[in-house]
C-alpha cells in the first residue's frame, strides 16, 4: 500500500515540524482525530471483503501506531523544551544579596533612646515611666524644690489651666524626667535600678532649645552605692554610646536640690577640624547632671535614707543624638521634614543591641 507510506511520511514530517503543542494538536486531529485521515481510512475498512480488510487493517494499524508514537514523542519533547525555556527565563540567583526596602524611618531621637535602653539594660537598669502631665509635687516638691525655690523659676514651666474656682495647684508639663525617680521609688521601693527616657517641656526656643525635648533619668538605690559607682556607670555608658574604647569623664561640682553632692558631667573631647572626637583633646563636653540622691528625696518617696542611698543622673537625649550623628540644628528634630528624616533616620528593623552593634 503505497498510499499508506505517503500518508505516514506526510504525518511524520508534520509531527517533526510542529513548532509547539498547539500545532502538534492540529496534526493529531488531522491524522487521528474523529474526522482525521487515518480514522477515515479505518472507517472505509468496513466496506472491504474480509481478507482484504484483514491485511489493510493490520497495515493501517501499524501506520496509526507509528504516527501516534511520533506524536507522543514530539509532545514530550516540546514539553521539555517549554520547561527548559521557562527555567531559563525565570532563573533567579538566590545567592545574590537582598535588596533592602525601607519600611518607614526611625527618628534619631528614637534610635538614641533604643541605644540608651540597650546600654543601661546591659548594666541592670530597667525602664521606668511617668506621665508628661505631672503634679507640681512630683515635678518639684518631692525633689526638694519647694514653692519659693529659685529653681522653679529657672525651669520655665508650662502650667496646665484649671477650671475657675479650682484652688488646687495647677498640673505642669514635666520640666525634667526626675519626677520618674519619685514614682519608681514609690511604686517599687528600694533597692532599685531604673532609667527613664522621655519627653520634657520648658518655655524656651532658639537654635539649641525647643519647648519639648528629651531627657534620660538614671536612678540606682541600694545599701552601699557610692559616687564611685556613679562615675563607673557614666564612663561605661559613654564608651558604649559613642562606640569608642575609652572616654575620660570629669565631675564638676555643681548644685541640684535633689542631689548632695551634685556634679555636672563632662566628657573629654576634641573639636579639631570642626569634628567632635570623644576621649581625646583639650575640650570638655557638658553631658548632664548627677549626684547622690538627697535624703529628703528618698524620704519623700517613702525610702528610709538611714538604710538606703544611691545616685541619680539626668542627660539630654537630643544633645546626645546631635553629637553622635553630627546633626547641627536641634529645631530640625521636630519639623517633621521627611527629607531630613530619610537623611538622618535609621532602618526600622535594625534594633540597636550591644552584641549586634548599636548604630550599624
Ligand atoms: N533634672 C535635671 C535637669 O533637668 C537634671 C539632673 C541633674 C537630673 C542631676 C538628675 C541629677 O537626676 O542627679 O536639669
Amino acid at each position: 500500500m503505497d498510499g499508506l507510506d505517503t500518508l505516514k511520511a506526510k504525518y511524520l514530517t508534520a509531527v517533526a515540524g510542529a513548532a509547539d503543542e498547539t500545532a502538534l494538536e492540529e496534526v493529531r486531529l488531522a491524522a487521528l482525530g474523529k474526522k482525521g485521515e487515518v480514522s477515515a481510512l479505518m472507517a472505509g475498512l468496513g466496506k472491504m471483503d474480509p481478507d482484504a480488510r484483514k491485511a489493510a487493517g493490520a497495515a493501517l494499524n501499524v501506520v496509526k501506531d507509528e504516527i501516534d508514537a511520533a506524536l507522543r514523542a514530539r509532545k514530550a519533547g516540546l514539553a521539555d523544551a517549554a520547561l527548559d525555556e521557562r527555567l531559563r527565563t525565570e532563573w533567579l540567583d538566590v545567592t545574590l544579596p537582598g535588596r533592602p526596602r525601607r519600611m518607614g524611618t526611625i527618628h534619631p531621637v528614637s534610635q538614641v533612646m533604643e541605644e540608651l535602653t540597650a546600654i543601661f539594660a546591659d548594666m541592670g537598669f530597667a525602664v521606668a515611666e511617668g506621665p508628661q502631665v505631672e503634679t507640681d509635687w512630683y515635678n518639684f516638691d518631692a525633689l526638694n524644690i519647694p514653692p519659693e525655690h529659685p529653681a522653679r523659676q529657672e525651669h520655665d514651666t508650662f502650667f496646665m489651666h484649671r477650671a475657675d474656682g479650682d484652688e488646687r495647684p495647677p498640673h505642669v508639663l514635666r520640666t525634667h524626667t526626675s519626677p520618674v525617680q519619685i514614682r519608681a521609688l514609690m511604686d517599687k521601693g528600694a533597692p532599685i535600678r531604673v532609667i527613664a527616657p522621655g519627653r520634657v517641656y520648658r518655655m524656651d526656643m532658639d537654635q539649641t532649645h525647643t519647648p519639648m525635648f528629651h531627657q534620660i533619668e538614671g536612678l540606682a538605690i541600694d545599701r552601699n552605692i557610692s559616687m564611685a559607682n556613679l562615675k563607673w556607670v557614666i564612663e561605661e555608658f559613654a564608651k558604649a554610646f559613642f562606640e569608642v574604647p575609652s572616654v575620660e569623664v570629669r565631675f564638676r561640682a555643681s548644685h541640684f536640690p535633689f542631689t548632695e553632692p551634685s556634679a555636672e558631667i563632662d566628657f573629654r573631647c576634641s573639636w579639631e577640624g570642626g569634628q567632635l572626637r570623644l576621649g581625646e583633646g583639650d575640650s570638655w563636653l557638658e553631658a548632664g547632671g548627677c549626684g547622690m540622691v538627697h535624703p529628703k528625696v528618698l524620704r519623700a518617696a517613702g525610702v528610709d535614707p538611714d538604710h538606703f542611698q544611691g545616685f541619680a543622673f539626668g542627660l539630654g537625649i537630643d544633645r546626645l543624638a546631635m553629637l553622635k550623628y553630627g546633626i547641627p540644628d536641634l529645631r530640625a528634630f521636630f519639623e517633621s521634614d521627611l527629607r531630613w528624616l530619610r537623611h538622618y533616620g535609621f532602618a526600622a528593623l535594625d534594633m540597636p543591641n550591644l552584641p549586634g552593634g548599636l548604630s550599624r
